[in-house]
């Protein structure tokens, strides 16, 4: 399976990222996030609101899913607490309500997670260098990376 490594040396470079991969969204696409405490997800999926329309998308420990609208529905989740409570969630609705999901600490929901998907691994490496895998499941994710990477 094809993956894509890229550096990204500062902050922007993660926004320009999500600003590129936002540019190519389609409804029920799904992106999952996946690295330590810290390493962008959140500045990841802010970037990638702000590209669709939508100010202040934030992570919450409260709120495990937040909708909101913008040039499409935009289903943000951060299942970090998730513990048990996956199932009562009904996070699969989520994927074919015709929108776009982020979620941040996929591998903790990944029996739940759809087989076609863009998934984004973080890692740190510095204060302000991160570097990105970045993983399609499918040929429209595959389409995707092939346009803006
Ligand atoms: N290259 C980079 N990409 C993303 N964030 C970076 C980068 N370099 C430094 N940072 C900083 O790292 C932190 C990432 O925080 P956040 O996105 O909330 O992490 P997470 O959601 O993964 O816990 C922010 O303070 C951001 O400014
Ligand atoms: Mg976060």
């Amino acid at each position: 399976m094809e993956e894509y490594k890229l550096t990204m040396h500062d902050e922007r470079d993660t926004i320009e990222l999500a600003q590129n991969i936002e540019s190519e969204k389609f409804p029920n696409m799904v992106i999952c996030l996946y690295g330590d405490l810290g390493s962008g997800k959140t500045v990841f999926a802010k970037a990638f609101g702000h590209a669709m329309g939508i100010d202040g998308v934030t992570s919450s420990t409260f709120n495990i899913i937040k909708e909101y609208n913008g040039e499409l529905p935009l289903y943000h989740m951060d299942v970090y607490r998730v513990d048990n409570n996956v199932e009562n969630l009904g996070i699969e609705e989520y994927f074919d309500k015709g929108g776009v999901t982020i979620i941040e600490w996929a591998d903790l929901i990944k029996d739940y997670l759809p087989e076609e998907r863009l998934d984004i691994r973080f890692k740190v490496i510095d204060e302000n260098t991160r570097v990105l895998v970045i993983t399609p499941h499918g040929e429209k994710y595959e389409n995707v990376c092939g346009d803006i990477i």
